[in-house]
């Protein structure tokens, strides 16, 4: 049994659990989910603490000082859990989109939230919410930003705790993570080529996000996929990328929860999808680990609800038992597919004019 001096100590060293694999798969490899999901909170609860406890080292938050970040997901409820626990007012800066589930725990936690009412032509909602992100540092001169999508303490997080758990399983084939802000894949990966010189860092991206250069189209996975490019994806850490559509990723939660007993978010759907035919393929009894992040409480609504699946036409869109392999930057990935990323330079590795956090936050004068 833990005995924790407070719920920031158990922020880390989440368990490592193998897994069957998907029905459709024979297993060579062993398949293995980290279970970021038996965090307090979620996978965001590391990187909230150490970039909380980094800002009071540094003076950059004082006691009882605010915190301001913009967030719809699991960095909101890791910065108010951690600042319940420490003492700080945090302010999320929201669009409409955010859950229900995520407004109650914020609101349980004392956090205040900022929702902007609609989005820009250009940017959309992160046009939006960093532009009240702005106004909310003006307000309350002296507010800490941590700045999740461009500071690279988010990253050193990752590469400093989380790789060396995942190497209590031995030398690692393969680490397979859905990407958001790419903090938590490239910090990853920075540690792993050390520690496991022949990983295959393997990135997960929704189809329809212009990440990994595909056009910006309407998507329902979040956590991971985005309409920008943020910072902290470094896209030399990852070796190859696979788009899996919102049917297919829905559909692999269900098979994680049958399968393993697991019940996870669509990020998690997503990477299982694609660590089980990785485990299927690769050299016999090698490591093969997927990034599990947060649970599946919040899509009670959506991903597990049946009404809904079939409302949005994803019901039984079950993915192949193999991605197909696309062209990078010149084919557009509509369901499961998969390409190396092009590290000769051949092609840019997100299409030119794509917004980026950095160009969005020069423009608002916040960079
Ligand atoms: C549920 C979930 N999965 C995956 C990710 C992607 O993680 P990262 O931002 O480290 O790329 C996020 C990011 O917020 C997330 O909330």
């Amino acid at each position: 049994m833990t005995i924790a001096g407070s719920v920031l100590d158990l922020m880390c060293d989440t368990p490592l659990v193998a897994l069957k694999g998907r029905e459709v798969h024979a297993r060579r490899g062993h398949l293995w989910g980290k279970l970021e999901l038996a965090m307090p909170g979620q996978m965001k609860d590391r990187v909230a603490r150490r970039v909380i406890r980094d800002a009071e080292a540094s003076g950059a938050l004082r006691p009882g000082g605010v915190v301001v970040e913009s967030s719809s997901g699991t960095m909101a409820e890791g910065l108010a859990r951690v600042g319940a626990v420490l003492g700080y007012r945090v302010i999320i800066v929201s669009d409409p989109r955010i859950d229900a589930g995520l407004r109650a725990k914020l609101s349980a936690f004392g956090a205040s939230l900022e929702i902007v009412e609609s989005p820009a032509a250009e940017g959309g909602w992160q046009r939006r919410r960093c532009e009240r992100l702005g106004e909310m540092l003006q307000r309350f001169p002296g507010a800490f930003w941590p700045r999740q999508y461009d500071n690279r303490l988010f990253q050193t997080v990752y590469e400093e705790e989380l790789a060396t758990e995942l190497t209590a399983v031995g030398e690692i084939a393969a680490f397979v993570a859905s990407v958001g802000s790419g903090s938590s894949i490239c910090g990853t990966a920075h540690a792993l080529r050390r520690l496991s010189p022949g990983v295959r860092i393997v990135a997960v991206d929704a189809t329809g996000s212009v990440q990994f250069h595909q056009p910006d189209r309407p998507r329902r996975q979040s956590g991971h996929g985005n309409s920008i490019v943020a910072g902290n994806i470094d896209y030399a850490a990852i070796d190859e990328v696979h788009w899996v559509n919102d049917g297919e990723a829905f559909n692999a939660c269900h098979e994680l929860a049958r399968r393993e007993g697991i019940f996870a978010g669509g990020s998690s759907g997503a990477a299982y999808l694609v660590a089980s035919w990785l485990a299927s393929a690769c050299q016999p009894g090698a490591n093969v680990v997927a990034l599990f992040p947060d649970r599946g409480d919040r899509y009670a609504g959506t991903i597990y609800d049946r009404a809904y699946l079939d409302a949005h036409g994803l019901s039984g869109v079950v993915a192949a038992s193999a991605p197909a392999r696309i062209r990078y930057g010149i084919d557009e990935a509509t369901s499961w597919s998969w390409a190396p990323l092009p590290h000769d330079g051949s092609v840019p590795c997100y299409a030119p004019g794509t917004l980026t956090s950095h160009r969005l936050l020069s423009e608002l004068g916040l960079a």
